[in-house]
Parts: C-alpha cells; structure tokens; sequence
C-alpha cells in the first residue's frame, strides 16, 4: 500500500484536506499552531511540579500533615484520591515516595499530604525530621486511578481505612462536604491506638453537619476502659456498615489490614468489581509475598550490570530501584508499586522477583521489560535503561 492509501485509512482524511486547502486559500499559516496542544496539555499537567512547605501542622503523636503551594503560581486540578510523588534527596540519595493529597480538589491553592512515622522510613521520618516551613521540593503531577466513578461505582460507599490510609478517603470527604453531594459513605477507620486517630475532629465536624456521611473507629490495642470499637475490621463489622446490596468498597491502609480486610470481604461474598484497593509503594517484606522462592534471603547480594554503564550492587529484599538510587542512578518513577509502567526496563540476563499486582503488559513479558520499583533480583542481572 502506497503512503498516500495508508493516510486514506485515517477517519475524516479528506475533510482535514479540504479544510486545509481552506486555510491555504486564505492565507492562515496552520503551521503556527503545531504543538499548542502539547503545549497545554503541559501547562495543565506538567511533569515536574515546584512546591514550598508553607505549613506543618502535628495531627497526632505519629503523623504531621504538610501543606505546599505552587512556587510557579499554579497547581494542576486533581480527583480526589490521587496521588502525588515526592521527589526528595536524603543523604545525599535522590529517591521519590508516592503521597495521596488529603485536601480536597475543591480548592487550587495547596496539597495536603499526611506523613506518618514508620520504623526505618527513609523518606517519611526525614520529611518528619527534616523539613521546615519554606523549603523547596519537587513533585509529580497527581496521578492514579484510586478515585471514586458514580458511572461505575453507585451511590452507596464503604471506606475501609488504616492507619495513614486515611488520606485518599479524606479528600474524597472533604470534596463531598464541600460539594454538598448526595451518595452515602460509611467510613471503617482502623488505628492501633485511639490517641493515632488522624483528622479525627474534622471527620465528628464533617458527620455532625452531613447525615449521608458517618464513620467508626477501630482500635486494635485500645487503652483500658476504650468504650468504642474494638478489634479488627472483620466481616461482621463491614456488614452492619453496609447500607444496601449495592456498595462498592474501597480500600487503603498498612499492608497488614489489606491481607485480612480482602479476606473479610471475601467471606461476605463481595464480588471484585465492587472493591477498589489503593496501593502505595513496596511490601515492607518481600520475602513474605506469595511465589518468593524458598532458598532466597533478603539479605542476599547480586551483581546488577547496567548495559554501557557501570556494575552496582543489590540486595534481594530490596526493589531494584532503590538499588539503583542509592548508586546514583534515577529511572522515571511515579507510582512505586508497578501500576503506572514508567520505571519499566529491559531485563537482559538473570531473573527477578515480581509479586502479584504488578501490571506487567503481553508485550512486557515477551520482551523481557520489568518493573523496576518490584521488581527485586533473584541472582546476578543485567538491564538496559
Ligand atoms: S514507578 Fe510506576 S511501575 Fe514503577
């Protein structure tokens, strides 16, 4: 087939001629408008955001929550439920970490992102630590598919939270209070303690003023004489939240509580179009995921070659991208968890571990392209960035 037979399959190819030879015919250069879409597709998302810290505020014992605006004057518009990704250099290492806005895309002028103290958290306890009013930073646009569709999802929500999980379900609550909206949210927030319980007066402030909005809090080690709820979030509690046969459930919180909480669900026959998990960042132990190969050690050490560049060293507990940045190498990253497809590499020789979740395309596994963010070595590599 000839060029010109190929552009008679495009849709509408004629037309574009005719109107072409129309702005010929009178003079308009259409030349000058090549790449004005891109131009603001980029302004309306950029790939890079500058943020400041323009207020730190501790929620909790365990948690601040950080506000930053725009240093260039505008922040793109997000749904609630997504995410940003925060680039940081800690020690001298340039790494990122994923963080739900928790402020409600109803107002442009901030993100709210929660942190929360974790034992060995690279980035969290140095943004906890470290960072102060007026400090610079660097972020991604928002991303991720984590928020709430009324085509697919219906009125009736069931929002299962952990600990700093909280935060996608608070800017979903935020906007439907601001919004005044209609659909009907029941919240399951499970703590360890009731003195952790993040937002807590706002979401009592935002139930007392909206009667299609209420919550629980479930603490697993409540304090002596705790009068609330108790225990984990099991079956029996999701039933008596769930308003009618047709809720759709989301999901956010510590590893732990998605194990148990989708087992629970599970139980109540909850088919799984109806459930929607948010997943941020890598296991806290790998070695624990179902299909890790027996014989393998966490801390085991491989070979990493970097085709044209240089060989590093790589823990087999450890994603390969972490790896590579605590040796100065920076691949695209946005979502950490092996969702978005932007770190993907080719594996040359060797073999990883990749655990279950990770979206990998047909073309993905023909060709040998991994997941860098999960992927995690199982003997000595080589990969092509
Ligand atoms: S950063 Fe999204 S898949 Fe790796």
């Amino acid at each position: 087939m000839g060029s010109k037979d190929i552009f008679k399959q495009i849709e509408n190819y004629d037309e574009m001629l005719k109107d072409t030879a129309v702005l010929e015919k009178y003079g308009f250069d259409y030349q000058t408008r090549k790449g004005e879409v891109e131009k603001i597709i980029d302004e309306l998302h950029p790939g890079r955001l500058n943020l400041v810290v323009s207020e730190i505020k501790e929620e909790t014992p365990s948690t601040k929550s950080i506000r930053l605006v725009s240093a260039d004057g505008y922040l793109p518009p997000f749904q609630a439920g997504q995410y940003i990704n925060m680039f940081v250099d800690v020690g001298g290492i340039r790494t990122s970490r994923p963080y739900s806005i928790a402020s409600a895309p109803t107002q442009s002028g901030y993100y709210e992102i929660a942190v929360r103290r974790v034992d060995d958290g690279f980035v969290s306890n140095y943004l906890l630590d470290e960072l102060k009013v007026g400090a610079l930073l660097q972020s991604s646009s928002p991303s991720g598919n984590f928020h709430y569709n009324p085509l697919y999802q219906g009125d009736n929500l069931v929002f299962i939270a952990g600990g700093s999980g909280i935060t996608p379900f608070m800017s979903m609550i935020r906007e439907m209070a601001d919004r005044n909206t209609s659909r009907r949210v029941h919240m399951l927030y499970g703590s360890r303690v009731e003195g952790d319980v993040i937002y807590h007066d706002e979401l009592k402030r935002i139930a007392a003023a909206h009667k299609n909005f209420s919550f629980d809090i479930v603490v697993s080690e409540p304090s002596e004489g705790y009068a609330g709820k108790k225990g984990f979030i099991n079956a029996e509690l999701i039933k008596d939240s769930t308003s009618s046969e047709d809720c759709t459930f989301f999901v956010c919180g510590p590893e732990a509580m998605y194990d148990f909480c989708l087992g629970e669900l599970e139980k109540l026959s909850i088919p799984q179009r109806k459930i929607r998990v948010e997943i941020m960042g890598a296991p806290k132990d790998i070695t624990l995921q179902p299909g890790w190969p027996a014989g393998v050690n966490a801390k085991d050490v491989f070979k990493v070659l970097i085709k044209g560049k240089k060989t590093i060293k790589a823990r087999a507990g450890e994603p390969l991208m972490s790896s590579l940045e605590r040796s100065g190498i920076n691949i695209p990253a946005l979502c950490r968890s092996g969702e978005c497809s932007l770190c993907r590499t080719k594996l040359i020789s060797g073999k990883v571990f990749q655990p279950d979740g990770v979206k990998l395309r047909k073309s993905d596994r023909r060709f040998g392209y991994i997941h860098p963010c999960m992927s995690y070595p199982l003997a000595d590599i080589e990969i092509m960035l």
